[in-house]
């Protein structure tokens, strides 16, 4: 494999900094090098620099990309996803859209419980030809790692497909999957009447299963009013942490059901949505260090005005998180640049804020801080050229896929096509 160098950018948006997710006022610290360059050597960073200090390691030997004037920023990390599933929920949106709640289409057997009857009868093959498009989706809006749920399964042997499937998509397409197990994502609703039945087999089946086969790194909990209980989530949690894995949670979402406080006592690594978090959920949050995971393209495409209190957990010092949700229910879009104009224009980030939130904060929160979230040295070389010549532009046009070429491990992954016909 030819060493890459990456000339003529306009900016090469570097976030080196502390070796630790950024808080507060490092938030909007982009360690931006202007008219610089990027040389990659084996599928890694070995230096971000000015033009001319990179020309230096120009030889014959060495591929040359010439960014014209272009911005160059490593890859988003999507934190948050739910990228395998079957069909999707089209028709709900159009129910959602003359008046119905989620939580009413929920109640009537759509929701979640409608994906999983899909999903279920899906083989591991479709599962698979449905996550490679998706896969193509995040790569064209410059994602380079997702981390991926599973939760459309709700049997052992289904969430297992899933995972499998996570674990294959991997393995087959140039994006990063960091695989989560979500067996707590709904009471399926063939248990709908003994649910502490289907508690014990997450707790006494699925997760020993999905540890041992080393499925999945961490776990996560749909702990909600309706859903899953505090005290339910709190211990398919704790057995979670005994198998090994760590801990995400899905937390005051719909309502303030506790969630932020259980996942500061639990000591989850993040707590996500937290759209009904009030400061005391704050303040807790901030105790345990534990990192917010904010999903307003989830509260967008619910057509709710209830976003989180982005600024509040930025003072608060939270090392903030930005994400997708990508899911066929509350937020169809794969796309962390949507993200960034609704962290903008709804959360009240800065550009730079949300660049941090989508990049080295969520790689910290997937215990990959020191591989991949930032162009330094040594890191994994998952990098974009966007078609923009000011980082800001990308949360300001939005509805446009900015990514011209996407690159991981030091490879093509993705590369626009960009012609208009002047014939
Ligand atoms: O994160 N909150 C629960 N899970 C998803 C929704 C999944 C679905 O509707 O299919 C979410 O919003
Ligand atoms: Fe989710």
């Amino acid at each position: 494999m030819k060493a890459l160098a990456v000339i003529n950018c306009s900016q090469v948006v570097t976030l080196a900094g502390p070796a630790r997710p950024r808080t507060g006022a490092e938030l909007r610290h982009l360690a931006i090098i202007q008219d610089g360059a990027l040389f990659v050597r084996d599928g890694l960073i070995e230096k971000a620099d000015s033009r001319q200090e990179i020309e230096r390691f120009i030889t014959d030997e060495v591929e040359i990309i010439d960014a014209q004037d272009r911005v160059v920023l490593p890859g988003f990390v999507d934190a948050h996803t739910h990228p395998v599933f079957a069909g999707n929920r089209v028709n709900e949106f159009e129910q959602r859209t003359v008046g119905k709640t989620y939580q009413e289409i929920a109640a009537s057997g759509g929701g979640i419980q409608s994906t999983v009857r899909a999903t279920r009868a899906a083989s591991h093959d479709q599962l698979v030809q449905a996550g490679m498009k998706y896969a193509g989706w995040f790569l064209a809006s410059g994602t380079t790692t997702v981390e991926a749920k599973s939760g459309y399964g709700l049997t052992l042997e289904d969430e297992v497909k899933i995972l499998e499937s996570i674990r294959r998509l991997n393995a087959e397409t140039p994006l990063n999957y960091v695989p989560t197990f979500l067996g707590a994502h709904a009471i399926p609703a063939e248990f709908r009447s003994r649910r502490e039945q289907y508690v014990s087999l997450v707790i006494d089946e699925m997760l020993p299963a999905v540890a041992q086969k080393k499925l999945a790194e961490y776990c996560d909990v749909f702990c909600e009013e309706e859903v899953f209980t505090p005290d339910e989530t709190w211990r398919i949690l704790s057995a979670a942490r005994c198998q090994g894995l760590g801990l995400r949670l899905h937390a005051d979402q719909l309502t303030l059901a506790g969630g932020a406080k259980l996942a500061a006592e639990l000591n989850t690594v993040t707590a996500d949505h937290l759209e009904y978090t009030d400061a005391e959920g704050i303040a807790a949050l901030k105790a345990s260090n534990v990192q917010p995971v904010l999903l307003p393209a989830s509260v967008y495409a619910l057509g709710s005005r209830r976003y989180p209190a982005a600024r509040q957990m930025i003072e608060a010092g939270l090392a903030v998180i930005l994400a997708t949700d990508f899911n066929p229910g509350s937020s169809p879009t794969p796309s962390m640049l949507t993200v960034l104009s609704l962290a903008a224009t709804q959360l009240k980030m800065t550009v730079a804020e949300a660049i941090t939130a989508a990049t080295i904060n969520p790689a910290y929160s997937l215990n990959r801080g020191s591989q991949i979230g930032s162009l330094e040295p040594g890191k994994i070389a998952n990098f974009v050229i966007h078609d923009v010549a000011d980082y800001r532009e990308l949360g300001y046009f939005f509805g446009i896929q900015h990514p011209w070429r996407v690159y991981t491990s030091g490879r093509l992954a993705y590369e626009r096509e960009n012609r208009v016909n002047t014939d």
